[in-house]
């Protein structure tokens, strides 16, 4: 598993990742925006081909100063479970660092419980409830990892290994 840069080459496994995930999937049109956008930062994970792909953007507010922000995330649903969206996290917070930005943050659904647990397993917290937040009315949770916290080396660490340990058939 290799977790890199995507290129303009990607779009179509990356498309097809956003519409095997979700049901209301972003066009590829509003994807391929993000190759434009110097502030987005597009990675892939292949093995060997593209499973999984992170679309982040580094913004700033008053408030909470630069955060890369997470806009998208998906791992193809045969490759779930392996530790693939952690190693895409992984990849972000390497950029973070080096960017000296201190702190990860997105929004997720409510009702989309797995993501809430993914997010939470890597380390992010719930600072806010947003409702009304989708265009279809349903509300967000926000979430941030603070990357100055003293937690997140070790898993950070593991994950390669992990990834690499588990078997492309297991569930
Ligand atoms: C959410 C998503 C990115 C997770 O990717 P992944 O590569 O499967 O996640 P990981 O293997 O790194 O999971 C790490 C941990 O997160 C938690 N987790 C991940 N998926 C979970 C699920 N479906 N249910 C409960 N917990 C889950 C578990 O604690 C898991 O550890 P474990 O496998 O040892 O139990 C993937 O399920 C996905 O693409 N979902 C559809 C798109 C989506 O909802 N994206 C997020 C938009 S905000």
């Amino acid at each position: 598993m290799r977790v890199r840069r995507a290129t303009l080459a990607d779009l179509p496994p990356i498309a097809a990742i956003e519409k095997a995930s979700f049901p209301d999937p972003w066009p590829a049109e509003l994807l391929a925006a993000y190759f434009d956008d110097r502030h987005a930062l597009v990675l892939v994970a292949e093995d060997p081909c593209v499973v999984a792909f992170l679309i982040a953007r580094t913004e700033s507010s008053s408030r909470r100063g630069r955060v890369l922000h997470i806009h998208d995330l998906a791992v193809a649903p045969s490759h779930r479970r392996r530790a693939v969206g952690g190693l895409l996290l992984a990849e972000l917070i390497s950029v973070a660092r080096r960017q000296g930005v201190p702190r990860l943050g997105l929004e997720v659904r409510v009702d989309n419980v797995s993501a809430r647990r993914f997010y939470e397993h890597y380390g992010f917290q719930t600072v806010q409830r947003v409702a009304r937040y989708y265009d279809d009315g349903g509300a967000a949770l926000r979430m941030e990892h603070d990357l100055e916290g003293p937690s997140l080396g070790s898993w950070v660490e593991g994950l390669s290994a992990r990834s690499r340990s588990r078997p492309a058939s297991s569930p």
